[in-house]
This record gives structure tokens, sequence and C-alpha cells, in this order.
């Protein structure tokens, strides 16, 4: 596996890749690797020649400063990772200047108002700060197909939406959830969770699967009032709970059988936030 720490390198790289008409599949990550990233690499490494990944941890869509200095930092161990997997060709870990040569700003997107709805309205810039990164990264990696977590379901959405709005020739591809054996999902959150909080935060996935039997039988807001109680007797902080149409992103009060909906859940435990989502069928 190639590691480049700049984009001057990395750029030389990338042309002599294109020279050869070899096709490129990329998965960004912010590092801190577990399981989950190694499914997307899996994922990519069945429709491309190379499979590269980058890791860099992108300031500008942390909107608490908090957050951003305590989230996880494991370059070392995520170079052995990705070596050990034996799917990634290259990796990349630019350097602030390499994706920010000027001011560290991000840039503003309409994404068609995907980017108001749950964690846009929770988490101002957010959204702007990863069009941004994952726009330049794109214009670097030249990527074929790009491979995201539907964890980060409606970031998921919003790449769709820069790919459309910026006209670029990617594909992208949604990989579905990377669960512990308990049915937390996969996060570089989770390395700050100490074990008795990954066992409380199990919590999330069986309430989103009692959510989807709910929706069988009762009305949303039912559904709504129970997460609630299920969560104020626990340690886990509920931030938001909703039901939404997986298009257009918005909350429902209702469920029609021709259009897809997922669950969401925020919850914060300790200081560590957790988001998880599903399907319903
Ligand atoms: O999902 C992530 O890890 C990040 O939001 C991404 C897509 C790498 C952009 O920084």
């Amino acid at each position: 596996m190639e590691i480049f720490y700049d984009k001057k390198t990395f750029s030389e790289y990338i042309k002599t890749q294109k020279e050869k008409n070899k096709t490129i599949g990329f998965a960004p990550t912010m590092g801190a690797l577990h399981a989950g990233h190694i499914s997307l690499y899996k994922e990519a490494r069945q429709k491309n020649d190379i499979v590269i990944s980058s890791i860099f941890v992108n300031p500008t869509q942390f909107n608490n400063p908090e957050d951003l200095e305590k989230y996880p930092r494991t370059i070392d161990v995520d170079i052995k990772k990705l070596e050990n997997s034996n799917l990634v060709n290259a990796v990349y870990i630019p350097r602030v200047e390499d994706i920010y040569p000027n001011r560290m700003e991000r840039k503003h997107y309409n994404f068609g108002g995907i980017e108001n709805e749950m964690e846009g309205a929770a988490r101002p810039g957010h959204f702007d700060g990863v069009g941004t990164v994952v726009e330049e990264l794109f214009v670097q990696v030249q990527p074929d197909n790009a491979y995201f977590g539907e964890k980060d379901f409606q970031q998921l959405k919003i790449i769709e939406k820069l790919v459309e709005v910026l006209n670029l020739k990617i594909n992208i591809h949604g990989v579905k959830i990377h669960r512990e054996e308990n049915g937390l999902a996969m996060s570089s959150r989770n390395m700050r969770l100490s074990e008795i909080e990954k066992e409380t935060s199990s919590l999330i996935y069986k309430t989103l699967k009692q959510v989807n039997d709910w929706t069988k039988t009762l009305n949303i807001s039912d559904i709504k009032e129970k997460v609630e109680n299920i969560f104020n007797q626990g340690e886990m902080d509920l931030e938001y709970f909703m039901i939404a149409d997986e298009e257009t992103l918005k909350e429902v009060n209702s469920i029609s059988n021709d259009k897809n909906y997922r669950a969401f859940i925020v919850v914060n435990i300790g200081n560590v936030r957790l988001i998880d989502n599903l399907h319903l069928d």
C-alpha cells in the first residue's frame, strides 16, 4: 500500500493511474478506522482497479470545537489496519494546506433543502463543511466510484446531491451500517465510550427495531411518545427521534405505501453523541 502525505506526490500517483486507464474507487474517512470502514473498502474492491482511502479530520465540518479536539486520531494504527486489510492500494493523508490552500473556510451549498433537516438543523454549517472537503477530495482523487456508510444517511444523500449540483461523473454508493454484536452502529466515536456505555448504547438499535414493528400497528405520534419514554428512563439523553421520508428527509406524521421511510435516533451518552438509523420495511 502506498502512503501519500501531500497533494503534490498524490497528484502524480493519480495522474499515472489515469494514464493507465485504471478505475478508482474512493472511501474518504476521518480515521479511527473500524470494521465499518473496512466494509467500504470491501465494496470498493469488487468494482474498481484501484482502491483509495483518505484520512483527514476536517475542521470545517465540526460545529463544536470540543468535538473536533476530542475526535480520535490514531493514524499509526489506522495505517496498520489498512495494510492488514489488503484491500486498499493507496491512502492519502493530506495536510490542512493541501485541502485549504488559502483560508480554512466552508463553501456554501444549496442541496435543495435536505441540508436544513435533522443533522443540518442540529449542527449548523456541518454539511457545508462536509461538502467543502468532499468536493476538494473528489477533485484531487478523481474517483469513478465513491463509498459512504449509511450510518450517516443524511450525509450520503448530501453527497449524492453534491455530485448532481457539481455535475460530477462519480457514482455514489451507500454501504449498509456495520454493527457491533450488541447492535451498536460502528463509529469512530465509539472509542470514547466505556464498556458500560457501549452496552447501554445497544438500546438505540433495539429501539429502532421496535419502531419498525410499531409502525405496523401504531401511529407515529404514539411511537414518538414510546421512544421518548424509553430514553427518559435510561442514562442516555435523546436529542431527537424522528421518522422521515428517505428522499426529502422531512419528518412525517403518517406513512404511505408508495414511499420509503427511515427512523433516525440521536442520543448523547456522557459527552459522546451517537447517531443511528433504520430503513422501515
Ligand atoms: O463521514 C466522514 O467520515 C466524513 O464526514 C467525511 C465524509 C470523510 C468528510 O470529512
